[in-house]
């Protein structure tokens, strides 16, 4: 008999984190259960605060339908490394069972995942909700926030006429640089999936430049910097007048300068889009996700159903087992890869 349940927001905060609590809290308030909202990730369960209203706060429907249309997460969100300890695990689980929580809803990606399996191996009940604008979970066709950050980085996508390099989040994932390259007729797309050197996209830049097209944009993902073919970026740099140290990372406002270098363009330039994508206001599909992951989640908690994370296949919210879903590899988009870079 679950009598009261908890709710926490963990790892980088998504678009909708905020509609899968006013949910969680609708449906725990019709369910009859109390409902309390863990801060700051799983840091909120280890009592680090001096205050307990840091750590834990009871989420009263008021309080709560307030807060569903604002973005970011109210209930704050973290990274928490000690939780990957079993020693403050433990004192996690102190923390529940002092507040007599018995199940709780874990908002987060796949390292969040991972933290929810440890606290059920330890008894406590416990549903995920995939909440990341990464994407980069494979057993569900949505997570909350990718589709708004990609709506972002479609904002970010302007240009006139000189070439544009974008820089949009995901982590080790191309996806959200794919989608935002496919919405907006993007010219160019890398992506960490797939291998790419700086000489090629300058190829295909200049194959543009040819056709006339001077205001290509190349979208990348944050992440492909990891599958960049070695370049010699201060040798480049300073060979052709422009400052540079060395040793200095690749980055957006570099690899633009090198474009420019390299076709001949009086001017190109560069946006990083970075935590807009986190922040903004969800689009209604996150939001509507957010809805019915949320009044799942309290459902399966009520009739006694844990160590699961709610996800959409075929366009359906559903259930399975976090190990299983844990297991599932990820497939990127070759295909869209291939028609963006070569149409
Ligand atoms: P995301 O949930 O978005 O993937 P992270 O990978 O940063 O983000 O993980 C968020 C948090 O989940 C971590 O800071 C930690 O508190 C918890 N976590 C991650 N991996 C584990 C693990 N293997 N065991 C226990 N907790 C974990
Ligand atoms: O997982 C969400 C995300 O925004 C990634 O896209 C990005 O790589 C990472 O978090 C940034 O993390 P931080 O919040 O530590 O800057």
């Amino acid at each position: 008999m679950m009598r009261k349940i908890g709710v926490l927001t963990s790892g980088g905060d998504a678009p909708g984190m905020n509609a899968a609590v006013m949910s969680i809290a609708r449906s725990a308030a019709a369910y009859g259960m109390p409902l309390i909202g863990i801060k700051h990730g799983y840091n909120g369960l280890l009592r680090k605060s001096t205050s307990i209203k840091d750590d834990l706060q009871e989420l009263y429907l008021d309080t709560v339908l307030d807060i569903a249309d604002q973005p970011g997460t109210y209930l704050r969100t973290a990274r928490c490394e000690e939780f990957k300890d079993p020693k403050w695990r433990e004192i996690a689980v102190q923390t529940l069972k002092a507040m007599e929580i018995d199940g709780l809803v874990v908002i987060g990606g796949d390292g969040s995942f991972q933290g929810a399996m440890r606290l059920c191996e330890l008894g406590i009940p416990c549903i995920g909700i995939p909440g990341t604008i990464d994407n980069d979970l494979a057993y569900t066709e949505m997570t909350l926030g990718y589709e708004t950050a990609v709506q972002v980085c479609t904002e970010a996508i302007r240009s006139h006429d000189r070439p544009h390099v974008v820089e949009c989040m995901g982590r080790h994932c191309g996806d959200i640089a794919l989608k935002a390259a496919c919405a907006t007729g993007s010219e160019i797309v890398v992506v960490p999936e797939v291998p790419w050197s700086v000489e090629e996209v300058a190829s295909r830049l200049n194959k543009q430049i040819a056709k006339g097209n001077y205001r290509s944009t190349i979208v990348l993902a944050e992440g492909c910097w990891e599958s960049m073919a070695p370049f010699d970026m201060y040798g480049f740099l300073t060979s052709h007048g422009k400052q540079c140290f060395e040793g200095e990372p690749m980055s957006a406002m570099r690899f633009a300068s090198i474009m420019k270098r390299m076709c001949g363009m009086v001017e190109a330039r560069s946006t990083v889009v970075g935590y807009t994508q986190r922040g903004a206001l969800p689009v209604a599909k996150d939001s509507a996700f957010a809805f019915e992951a949320g009044n799942l989640a309290v459902r399966l908690l009520r009739d006694g159903i844990s160590n699961q994370v709610i996800g959409v296949r075929q366009g359906k919210v559903f259930n399975m087992p976090i190990v299983d879903a844990l297991k599932v590899e990820k497939h990127f988009r070759r295909d869209l890869y291939d028609l963006v870079n070569n149409l």
